[in-house]
């Protein structure tokens, strides 16, 4: 009776102990996951480890995290042990195609942990056979979230598992609070170093317009001048040469601070031309077809190109008025800009004449674009620039 009594107080605290080791290890985990969080500034690499701990505390076999944008767009950004089915084709079943988690999301029906959510991509590859599922149908979600702000979903699944326990879905959404914080965390630093980077181009602009510009467009004058001192013609040819090279200088040099001028950009490329074209004492109209949501790169391409265009406009046009149009299509975004001057003789199909123009077609071809000049003698100069969307 005693050692009956004995072994059962043993096993008693036997189990006791192994349940408070796994509760330690749990926590330990936990502290691992928020430690990693915390230092981590590579979001892919982050998501990745904090996903597989997820799952070893867990226990459950499978999961994968989306990134959503603004738009709606969502990307695989991590995943861990899907069954083949979900792998077929470097995972294409994940990459493309909706489904009713991102639904929910995207509708703004998904504020908490859902706990299961029949998976529209497993249904997708037993349908379609693109490999086993190995028993997983339903999946649970949890939007990741940092205050207001969403940034996407983390789901997990295990074989024949219909139901997750309230205890599952606390600690899921515990870990997506954290990795919600965590990324916008890193949104933050980003943006700061873009910021940073900002005013550190504008200073090196402004320090090179100031200095190294100045000195060449001194040197361009003084040579000039001392051209008018000497009728020797080895000298002459000596310092013509000289005006030569510090010309070149001086217009590579403008072309070096254009490119690291400030963006400007803020509210879009149409109001950024606008009020150009009012600080170069234009009279211009612009013109938008069709709604503009361009991506940066191209935005920033129109934005550099119609400067230069109205910068020339200004130059040597000899007029005030000029109109800008653009217009976006499925397909492709044309930017015209048309003034109404004394034109220049230029034949379709003949060499660009110089730096502002050739790198107006030179940033249009950098993103597949097309670039037309027209210009004729006393009626005008027309550009047009098309850039496949
Ligand atoms: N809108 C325009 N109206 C009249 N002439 C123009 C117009 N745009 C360009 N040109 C002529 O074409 C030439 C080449 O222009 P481009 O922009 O390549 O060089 P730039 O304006 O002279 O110098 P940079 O752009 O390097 O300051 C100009 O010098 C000018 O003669
Ligand atoms: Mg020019």
């Amino acid at each position: 009776m005693y050692n009956y009594y004995h072994r059962f107080v043993f096993n008693r605290t036997v189990i006791r102990l192994k349940k408070e080791e796994q509760q330690f290890q749990k926590l330990n985990t936990l502290k691992t996951i928020a430690e990693t969080l915390n230092q981590c500034n590579d979001l892919q690499e982050m998501l990745q480890y904090v996903l597989k701990e997820l799952l070893d505390v867990t226990g459950i076999e499978t999961g994968w995290i989306f990134l959503i944008d603004e738009k709606g767009k969502y990307t695989l950004s991590a995943d861990y042990m899907l069954p083949p089915g979900l792998t077929w084709k470097h995972k294409q079943p994940m990459c493309e195609g909706g489904c009713w988690c991102l639904n929910q999301y995207n509708d703004g029906r998904l504020e908490r942990a859902a706990n299961i959510i029949e998976c529209k991509r497993i249904e997708d590859a037993i349908e379609y056979k693109w490999g086993e599922t190995n028993g997983i149908t339903h999946h649970a979600t949890v939007p990741l979230r940092a205050g207001t702000e969403k940034f996407g979903l983390l789901n997990i699944a295990s074989p024949n598992k219909t139901h997750f326990s309230e205890e599952e879905l606390a600690l899921l959404e515990a870990v997506a609070f954290q990795i919600g914080t965590a990324i916008k965390r890193i949104k933050l630093a980003e943006n700061e170093q873009s910021m940073a980077l900002i005013a550190e181009r504008n200073r090196l602009a402004r320090d090179l317009h100031d200095s190294v510009n100045q000195l060449l467009f001194s040197l361009v004058l003084t040579v000039r001048g001392t051209k008018e001192m000497t009728s020797d013609p080895q000298v002459l040819e000596m310092l013509s040469y000289m005006q030569d090279l510090s010309q070149e200088a001086l217009s590579e040099m403008k072309a070096l601070i254009w490119q690291l001028r400030p963006q400007g950009l803020e509210n879009g490329v149409a109001s950024a031309l606008m009020n150009y074209g009012k600080v170069l004492g234009l009279n211009l109209k612009v013109d938008v077809k069709g709604v503009i949501d361009l991506p940066n790169t191209i935005e920033e391409c129109l934005w550099r190109i119609g400067q230069e265009a109205l910068n020339n406009c200004k130059k040597h046009a000899d007029t005030r008025d000029a109109t800008i149009t653009i217009s976006v299509k499925e397909s492709s975004v044309t930017m015209e800009i048309e003034d109404t001057g004394c034109g220049f003789h230029y034949e379709e199909g003949q060499q660009i004449p110089s730096l502002g123009l050739s790198s107006m077609k030179e940033r249009a071809e950098m993103l597949n674009g097309l670039f037309e000049l027209s210009s004729v003698v006393s009626k005008g100069t027309k550009i047009k620039i098309i850039i496949p969307l």
